[in-house]
């Protein structure tokens, strides 16, 4: 078989160059030289989707059908893709190692019953699969599984099998004959890819794609994949704890702002449908040290438990923590409290922790923040009929936040019996609340309305 022809490009200024060096003479950027394939001989055709050509259209006279969507027997998903899965879409699927990304896969094409699916995995052997298969309990006459890395033989056992839907497991190790480095190198991982893409495109099958996130947090190192894709989904969690979250970073067919929620059980992993109830921790007493903040992950309200813990700090320097919120931003919080309301935090050790292992970005959460630090500081629990949604500013302000009705409402419905949200957010309050709305504009209004 005769080579290929391979070059490496600068993925900085895009120079070419024969042989791979390790610093770009046009740019003098380091480490940028990625081999690409210049041109497929035709004898690798049959295994290379081709586009068919096509003629420009003006586009008023296109008629735009409904994308085509196929709904999977998982509501989580569908809600995170948009509605379904779409006939031809190439869907990226994101996440740490052993967070659950084989495991959610296997299950959906375990459970999609009505349609023909071909899982391929490169890297559990059919044993394993078949193990995995049975701990989570759902068998399915239509499901095939294949364990191939190299992508021509991929697309040889497609033409025989003919799945409605494709799971590639980990395009990390799929390997192409066409260039010489490793699976797992950024011109493989771009190569399968764009012949994946090419098979979706031209075959309307969706295909799922595994991707393992590197320590930065991208896929596969640089964003070489995003770009490509139709659809970017990240599964993330705490591998310590049972919750997963399911989001969307691009999605060419929907909104990005969709999070969907499992819990990992022995049995595969479960759809969290009531997502606020569970990461709400019952009680029969109020402890001190606990608020629960109204946030928003995307556009779906949620309910979480803010726990913190202040003491006297054992040793001279005091201790900060945090878990699921962000570091910087508790020490503001705490700058905040002892600048603007007098509360003498510099001596203490300051611990917080969100709840059920969830990582929160929702400024929101401030409110709740302060409040927890508060009742752990004075030792006065908070009641857990109390909710709160607000964004604390430098000088000490409660600044609105967005989606406020959505936030009363969850709140609502979850049968809080109080709200504390920024007196700025007034015109948003949506009427005939059930729920008592307490709105506060500075922290010392907040805290004399909260703690009497
Ligand atoms: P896995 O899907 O292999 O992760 P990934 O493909 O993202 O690397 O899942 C790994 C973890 O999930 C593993 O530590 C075991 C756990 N698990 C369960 O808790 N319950 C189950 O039913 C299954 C199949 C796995
Ligand atoms: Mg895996």
């Amino acid at each position: 078989m005769a080579k290929t022809k391979t070059s490496f490009f600068c993925q900085n200024c895009g120079t070419q160059s024969p042989k791979w060096v390790g610093k770009c003479a046009n740019c003098a950027e380091w480490n940028t030289y990625v081999e690409e394939v210049i041109q497929k001989k035709q004898s690798h055709s049959k295994q290379a989707y081709s586009i068919t050509s096509d003629k420009p259209h003006l586009i008023s006279d296109i008629v735009a059908g409904n994308t085509l969507r196929f709904p999977l027997p998982d509501k989580e998903l569908n809600r995170v893709l948009g509605g379904g899965l779409v006939q031809g879409s190439l869907v990226l699927f994101g996440g740490e190692p052993g967070i659950g990304k084989s495991t959610l896969l296997l299950q959906i094409a375990l459970s999609a019953s009505n349609l023909k699916v071909l899982y391929v995995s490169g890297e559990e052997s059919q044993e394993q699969l078949r193990m995995r298969a049975e701990r989570i309990g759902i068998t399915n006459k239509n499901c095939y599984v294949l364990t191939e890395t190299t992508i021509q033989n991929i697309f040889q056992q497609l033409e025989i099998i003919k799945p409605q839907l494709l799971i590639i497991d980990s395009i990390q190790t799929l390997y192409t004959s066409l260039i010489d480095s490793a699976p797992g190198s950024i011109s493989q991982i771009r190569q399968c890819t764009a012949d994946l893409m090419r098979y979706a495109k031209t075959t309307q099958v969706p295909v799922f794609i595994i991707g393992h996130i590197t320590k930065d947090g991208s896929i596969a190192g640089p964003k070489v994949l995003e770009h490509m894709v139709d659809t970017v989904l990240q599964f993330e969690g705490d591998t310590y704890h049972i919750y997963r979250l399911l989001r969307t970073t691009k999605n060419r067919f929907g909104s990005t702002n969709e999070l969907g929620i499992y819990e990992m059980t022995g049995t595969g992993l479960r759809e969290v449908s009531n997502p606020s109830e569970v990461l709400i921790t019952v009680r029969e007493e109020p402890v001190s040290g606990v608020a629960i903040a109204a946030i928003t992950e995307g556009v779906r309200p949620l309910m979480i438990e803010t726990q913190a813990l202040v003491s006297t700090a054992a040793y001279g320097t005091p201790q900060r923590s945090s878990t699921g919120y962000d570091l910087r931003r508790l020490s503001m919080l705490l700058a905040v409290l002892e600048k603007r309301c007098g509360f003498r935090l510099g001596s203490k050790d300051v611990f917080l922790n969100i709840a059920g292992g969830i990582k929160v970005e929702d400024p929101a959460t401030d409110l709740a923040v302060v409040a927890a630090i508060l009742s752990s500081g004075e030792e006065v629990p908070i009641s857990p009929r109390y909710c709160f949604a607000g964004e604390i500013g430098l000088s000490g302000e409660i600044r609105p936040v967005n989606r406020i009705d959505q936030r009363i409402s969850e709140a609502e419905k979850m049968g809080f019996e109080q709200i504390f949200i920024s007196k700025y957010n007034k015109k948003e309050i949506p009427k005939n609340n059930i729920i008592k709305v307490q709105m506060v504009g500075k922290m010392e209004e907040f805290f004399s309305k909260l703690f009497g």
